[in-house]
């Protein structure tokens, strides 16, 4: 079930007061790591893939499916990668699905190989909970800047400082960092854990995303003290636009992913993680939905209804820069030459220390868990 913002929420939030509500500890923790001036412009990256035609791109499509049936290999791909990967993973056997669908799928499928086509801790993701695996990665540059915004050698020692916390991190975060947390979730079912902890008396300590965070804090009611990281795509989402936007078409229904800054957040008639927001669209009694996340998400939602009408969240407005343009250039790295390469070459494989993975194999596996039992 999607996330409904409760009305009160929506109402009694605007800013100023939204600060004041919010109970949860704001810190100035982030990583020391410089890697802001290093982040791909997802116009370049598309940019710099080669040009090929359809008969080409189809040629490509019959060599990966071939080889992939002869090494015993699927393909598991995030909604926010090129559609026409998306087809090939559906057309395969594969599964195209959220992080917290892949980490499943993953473990559960027989295959000997896992072509993850996503961002990097995906892929870890895959090799922490199947270790026995071969996990390929079309390229190892594919990153997140939540992952990035939370290394380890900042992390732990914050964590240490604070022991009296349940650390709950999301799972766009390195294995080093799910290795130290207690608790490993995804946007689909932070919420459920996080009530489940408070409902102990737990105090929590939650990173790395801080409007999900936020969004989280709001809904439960729990005791979060949160590290000061964001996805960069969704912060791109600015709330006066999409006001702007909205006045627009005043019949749409606003669907948000909650790594979108709370101000856009307060204005969802959904909020949910990515399979969420496809199932609003899928099952919502309204015609037109304005859209905040990654716009290769549409290619699932147009196959689950046809008939409606989406429009994407503006990424202009106050303070915007559109790096990204509401698409990942991580995400948008994936393509259908890297993923024949890592097949006939085996480059690319995600590797995860022994001793990293048998601790982050706990607090990923008791998100499966939790998952299995109260889905
Ligand atoms: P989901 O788990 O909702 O697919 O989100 C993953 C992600 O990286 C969104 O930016
Ligand atoms: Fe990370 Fe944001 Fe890209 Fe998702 S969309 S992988 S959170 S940078």
């Amino acid at each position: 079930m999607p996330y409904k913002i409760l009305d009160s929420v929506v109402n009694s939030l605007d800013n100023e007061k939204y600060n004041f509500q919010i109970k949860c500890s704001m810190t100035n923790t982030q990583s020391t790591l410089n890697w802001e001036d290093s982040v791909p412009v997802t116009q370049e990256v598309e940019k710099s893939k080669p040009h090929i035609n359809e008969q080409e791109q189809e040629q490509l499509i019959q060599r990966i499916k071939q080889v992939l049936s002869e090494q015993n290999a699927v393909l598991v791909a995030h909604y926010y990668t090129d559609p026409i990967l998306q087809r090939l993973a559906d057309e395969t056997g594969g599964c195209v699905a959220d992080s917290l669908e892949m980490a499943r799928f993953g473990k559960e499928n027989p295959a000997d190989k896992i072509i993850v086509a996503g961002v990097r801790f995906m892929g870890e993701t895959a090799k922490i909970l199947s270790p026995e695996k071969t996990i390929l990665m079309p390229d190892l540059n594919a990153t997140c800047s939540l992952d990035l915004g939370c290394a380890p050698e900042d992390f732990i020692p914050f964590c240490d400082a604070h022991p009296d916390r349940t650390v709950v991190v999301y799972s766009n975060t390195s294995a080093k960092v799910k290795a130290r947390a207690d608790w490993v979730v995804t946007s689909g079912i932070a919420a459920k854990v996080v009530e489940h902890l408070s409902r102990q008396g737990k105090k929590i300590l939650w990173a790395p995303d801080r409007h999900l965070g936020t969004y989280i804090q709001t809904v439960t009611g729990a005791d979060m003290l949160l590290w000061q990281g964001s996805c960069i795509v969704h912060d791109e989402f600015k709330a006066d636009a999409l006001m702007a936007l909205k006045q627009k078409h005043p019949d749409a229904k606003i669907l948000v992913h909650p790594e979108s800054a709370y101000t856009v957040v307060e204005m969802a008639d959904v909020v949910g993680s990515t399979t969420q927001l496809i199932n609003a669209v899928k099952f919502m009694d309204a015609q037109t939905f304005i859209v905040a996340t990654d716009n290769r998400i549409f290619y699932k939602m147009q196959q689950a209804a046809p008939d409606k009408t989406l429009i994407e969240a503006p990424t202009g407005g106050a303070g915007a820069s559109c790096t990204m343009c509401a698409h990942c250039s991580w995400m948008a790295m994936n393509t259908l030459q890297g993923i024949l390469n890592v097949l006939e070459k085996g480059n690319n494989e995600v590797t995860v220390a022994e001793s990293v993975r048998v601790k982050a194999y706990e607090s990923t596996q008791r998100l499966l868990d939790f998952a299995a039992a109260n889905s």
